[in-house]
């Protein structure tokens, strides 16, 4: 490792801190390489007292993870920028229910960038999960099943449905935030990462239901597959300050934002990288 980068891992399964960086979009090549691949292995990675990053500098870190920042398809971006979605929780910023972001559209984003800018004293963790192990703690059965599956994922449960309809105060500081544009796609259930060629289980809650399946069966089979995502020995927590950044492989993870600190004041900004089309085991 270049002088003064340590990497320390956080969880057995997940996630790592690196210490000694201090990020922008112009590192040099082998910073840049050291970040890229403790992305690619520990899946999420998250750097300490980067409270010098701004709006503009938090953007200028797509260059580490990807080719182009994309916007999000439905929430507006924050004023003054090109592509910050501010999750606040005054203003029903609240990410608590496991997912992969933005998997209701074909190519979803490869990389998320999430900055701490306003925590609770107390709460507001987020926790990760690796879809890759997950995937190998199928037994070899389930594994061969998963891997011919196909799942609708939608936004329609999400954003959409989160529309408060009666309240007009509600539904203005709502528009604020998204527009209600409804996505539709399918991927398949289990897809080989592109970089690294892991297989990984891709459900999370924009799943609507498992193609050809019985609505029952599809929901008992999304839990019993989503619950492998989520065991606790798969995933790691992480107790923001502000100024940490974590930035996580979107094709490699869930996450869920745990929702414990009442109306505590917590804004978090995340900015997201341009992704592919999953591809399954069969290509
Ligand atoms: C997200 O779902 O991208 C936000 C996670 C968080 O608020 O911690």
């Amino acid at each position: 490792l270049p002088q003064g980068i340590s990497i320390h891992p956080v969880a057995g399964r997940i996630g790592a801190e690196i210490r000694g960086i201090t990020l922008s979009g112009d590192l040099p090549a082998e910073v840049r390489n050291v970040i890229r691949a403790a992305w690619l292995k520990y899946k999420v990675i998250f750097f300490r007292g980067q409270t010098h990053l701004d709006d503009a500098s938090q953007e200028q870190l797509v260059g580490l993870f990807g080719d182009k920042a994309v916007p999000h398809p439905t929430a507006h971006t924050k004023e003054g920028t090109s592509y910050v979605l501010e999750l606040d929780s005054h203003r029903g910023g609240r990410a608590n229910s496991w997912h992969t972001d933005v998997t209701f559209v074909d190519a979803y984003p490869q990389a998320s960038i999430l900055r701490g800018v306003t925590i609770p004293e107390a709460g507001g963790d987020t926790v990760w999960a690796n879809t890759h192990t997950a995937y190998n703690d199928l037994s070899p059965e389930l594994r061969e099943l998963a891997e011919k599956l196909w799942a609708v994922h939608t936004n329609e449960y999400d954003y959409a449905a989160r529309k408060p309809q009666a309240d007009p105060e509600a539904l203005k500081r709502y528009q604020e935030v998204f527009t209600s544009t409804v996505y539709e796609t399918e991927h398949p259930v289990v897809h080989v990462h592109p970089e690294t060629g892991e297989r990984h289980l891709l459900l999370g809650h924009f799943v609507k239901r498992i193609v050809g399946l019985p609505a029952a069966d599809s929901r008992h089979l999304f839990n019993l597959l989503q619950n492998h995502v989520t065991s606790l020995e798969n995933t790691v927590r992480w107790r923001w300050q502000p100024g940490d950044v974590a930035v996580w492989d979107n094709r490699a993870t869930q996450h869920y934002a745990v929702d414990d600190y009442a109306d505590a004041h917590r804004v978090v900004r995340r900015v997201t990288v341009d992704g592919t089309v999953p591809v399954s085991v069969d290509g």
